[in-house]
């Protein structure tokens, strides 16, 4: 039998629909509106459209958006200015620096200077550490473990006592998410394997998985006899494994052989319509979530 699809393009759905009802409540109850700041440096292509899709998704809840794009040959000194300009704005909630930044940027010192309290995408090793500490003292979430976190739950997908296996070991994806689902608490619970390109049988312990996780970066790493019937499957890979011909846009692959793994699986993730749309979602999540506590 065919997997469940989860479908990341409606899940963001219905997460906007409620994060557009907050953001009314807090607009009539308080005159203020969420605010984010969006920092690009530089015309990467994909970060050129990730920040656009940001910026159209945050102006559709109704926050108060600055877009600020800087050249490719902004200094550090510069950058870090800037961003102590958004810190000490009281409009500003959430602070984006897209990544990757330029060759002559030291992204850990863009990183870390940007106040913990608007940290909207979760790096921050302050809010990376409270995140590990777990309970009260999480803050921010980083946005894709948030969204993959919330697409198992949102799903259905019993997590309690469940053996989740995470392929990838990277600050962004693999670590956070194994943190987050050996946490105690609702949507965790779990039992977590984190594996790697070192680790040496990465088939048997995928097999065991009735979570798999994959964020490895490589396509089609894991094949279906990898996946144990009816196991719940995230595949978080984007990899851009061609152009069309058609349309002149990337043709995006996962990290997962979507089609002979959909059956053998219990419910799957597309790439892309997976965990793609969500990343965006939860930085809204955050954003309006930092509105809240600096209304406090
Ligand atoms: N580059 C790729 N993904 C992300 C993300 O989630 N946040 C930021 N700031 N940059 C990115």
């Amino acid at each position: 039998m065919s997997a469940e699809i989860i479908s990341g393009t409606q899940m963001r759905q219905e997460i906007l629909a409620e994060l557009e009802h907050e953001v009314k409540a807090m607009q009539e109850q308080h005159g203020t509106v969420p605010g984010l700041v969006t920092i690009l440096v530089g015309e990467n292509p994909a970060s050129v459209s990730y920040v656009t899709l940001k910026v159209k998704t945050a102006l559709s809840l109704g926050f108060h958006e600055v877009q600020d794009n800087q050249p490719e040959d902004i200094s550090e000194q510069d950058l870090l200015a800037l961003i102590e300009k958004y810190n000490n704005d009281p409009a500003i909630h959430g602070i984006l620096v897209q990544l990757p930044l330029p060759k002559h940027i030291n992204e850990d010192a863009v990183i870390n200077a940007i106040s913990p309290d608007k940290d909207v995408d979760g790096f921050h090793p302050v809010n990376l550490g409270k995140m590990v500490i777990g309970g009260d003292q999480v803050r921010y979430l980083p946005c894709t473990p948030a969204g993959i976190q919330e697409m198992i739950v949102r799903s259905g997908t019993e997590t309690e006592g469940a053996e989740v296996v995470v392929v990838g070991r990277s600050n962004i994806v693999g670590k956070p998410i194994s943190v987050m689902m050996g946490q105690k608490g609702p949507g965790a619970n779990s039992t977590v394997t984190m594996v790697h390109t070192r680790t040496k049988d990465l088939a048997a312990h995928c097999q065991r998985a009735d979570i798999l996780i994959v964020a490895a970066g490589v396509p089609g790493l894991v094949k279906p006899e990898w996946i144990k019937p009816g196991a719940t499957v995230i595949d978080v890979g984007v990899n851009r494994i061609g152009v069309s011909e058609e349309t002149g846009k990337a043709i995006l692959s996962g990290d997962v052989d979507f089609e002979a793994a959909k059956e053998i699986a219990g419910k799957i993730t597309p790439v892309p319509g997976g965990v793609g749309p969500m990343t965006i979602t939860m930085l809204m999540k955050n954003t309006v979530k930092s509105a809240w506590w600096h209304l406090q």
